[in-house]
């Protein structure tokens, strides 16, 4: 049983920086809650030159890694430096060392999560990574322990603030999707490079994630269906608020007679489901299991302080058990065999936006090719008459049908001569 217990930093960006004055800010604090002191020995970064915060020792920085990765004084790494490499080799070094990780890597995490899960097994030391999903609201270690009694039905979530941030400006302001993005850059709440969040990778990896604890299985990013926000327009917005719905970027897992199905796309959500009401940079996300029912969690999911509080309750839980001498629980085995399936065959209510010939007979048209693939129209809006160009936007809204049949008959709708755009395509989550 170690006398103090030392970290070593991987990363000193937004999280990496909250982390280090966590460390160096209150460390009685630390010490009364672990039972042991908790030392920042050595913080790993790409450039020692850049400037930084001014409480942090300047010899305490490196760039090379192996004055972490074989300094047999440091218990634990904590790697916030992100991207899949060099962060996924440091992760496993570090590991095979014997060393306890902590991460807040979602890309790293749902790629590797079960490889790098039974390296810490084998090696007798932890694996924790509560940062990885939802910032600072505690989902992951709750599917990995006070939720593990329940079969879980399915996880429904707002996983990413960028995303969430510009649908509540387009919601709320009906701004066009392209300035609601500069606006989310301009405050911090988008990158430069907003790709990942715009067309659901960054969600995509967070579910592989969550399904994966939730499932006891490998739910890779690949097996998650995607469709990114960036074909929603405002007018989107101002027709689902008539038909009652918000429109919000879900990341959804299910699990039905012993098949598996996650997607991550932008969905109709009733005005008064609770996810409706989760706005601006928040995540939320409900885990519905057989004994606890529905579960929702919301907070703030990104950010210096927030993902710091995950990183740092991990460091809390791994410097509690060395003070004790107590091993590392189990980890959940992910050795599930049950099925991992597209979506073709799941059913759901539609939401369609389409373009068409403003002259009789259209929607007849429309309705017997959506009638032929079993779809049964709910409601029909004609929206925006363009009396120049002779054509009106139609709204409808379908009764629960079958994904792969919707495809099939919205790619005959869109070859009608009548049609000019099918514009957009929303599942309804009632
Ligand atoms: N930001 C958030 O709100 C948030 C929330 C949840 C999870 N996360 C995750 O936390 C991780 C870190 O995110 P962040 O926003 O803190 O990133 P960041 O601000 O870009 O910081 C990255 C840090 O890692 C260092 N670094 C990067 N590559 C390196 C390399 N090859 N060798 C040595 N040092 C390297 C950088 O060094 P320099 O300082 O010298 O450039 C920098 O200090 C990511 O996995 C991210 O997904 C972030």
């Amino acid at each position: 049983m170690p006398g103090e217990i030392n970290v070593g930093l991987m990363g000193l960006g937004v999280v990496g920086g909250g982390v280090a004055a966590a460390l160096l800010g209150r460390p009685e604090e630390l010490t009364k809650t672990i039972g042991l002191p908790m030392n920042l020995k050595r913080i790993l970064v790409r450039d020692p030159d850049k400037p930084r915060e001014s409480n942090i020792p300047a010899d305490l920085l490196t760039t090379n890694p192996e004055e972490i990765l074989t300094d047999q004084s440091i218990h634990v790494v904590v790697e916030v430096m992100g991207g899949s490499q060099p962060a996924a080799r440091y992760i496993k070094d570090a590991l095979s060392a014997g060393k306890h990780v902590v991460t807040a890597n979602k890309e790293v995490m749902a790629r590797q999560g079960p490889e790098l899960m039974s390296l810490a097994q084998g090696n007798g030391v932890n694996l924790l990574f509560e940062a990885s999903v939802g910032g600072g609201i505690p989902i992951v270690g709750c599917l990995m322990k006070e939720l593990l009694a329940n079969e879980v039905q399915s996880i429904r979530g707002i996983i990413n603030g960028t995303t969430n941030y510009i649908l509540t400006r387009m919601a709320n302001h009906f701004t066009d999707f392209h300035q609601a993005l500069a606006e989310a850059q301009d405050r911090g709440f988008a990158e430069a490079d907003p790709t990942n969040d715009i067309d659901g990778m960054d969600a995509a990896y967070k579910l592989a994630i969550l399904a994966s604890l939730a499932y006891h299985q490998q739910v890779r990013p690949e097996d998650v269906y995607r469709q990114g926000i960036g074909s929603l327009e405002a007018k989107d917005f101002r027709y689902a608020q008539e038909l009652g719905y918000a429109i919000k970027s879900l990341a959804i897992a299910t699990r039905d007679n012993g098949a598996i199905r996650a997607r991550v796309y932008p969905s109709l959500v009733p005005l008064d489901n609770m996810l409706a009401k989760v706005d601006g940079a928040y995540n939320a996300v409900e885990v519905d299991g057989d004994l606890c029912g529905k579960v929702l969690f919301h907070g703030l999911g990104a950010g210096r302080e927030p993902t710091t509080s995950a990183v740092v309750g991990d460091l809390i839980e791994i410097g509690r058990k060395l003070g004790t001498g107590g091993r590392p629980a189990p980890v959940t085995q992910l050795d599930g065999k049950d099925r991992i399936l597209p979506i073709d065959d799941m059913e759901s209510r539609y939401y369609l936006r389409l373009n068409a010939a403003d002259q009789a007979g259209v929607l007849a048209e429309i309705a017997r090719i959506l009638g032929e693939g079993n779809i049964s129209i709910a409601s029909v809006l004609q929206k925006d008459t363009d009396q120049a160009a002779q054509t009106a936007e139609l709204v409808i809204t379908t009764h629960p049908a079958r994904e792969a049949s919707v495809r099939e008959a919205l790619r005959l709708v869109s070859n009608l001569e009548v049609v000019r755009e099918v514009n957009n395509l929303l599942r309804i989550e009632d």
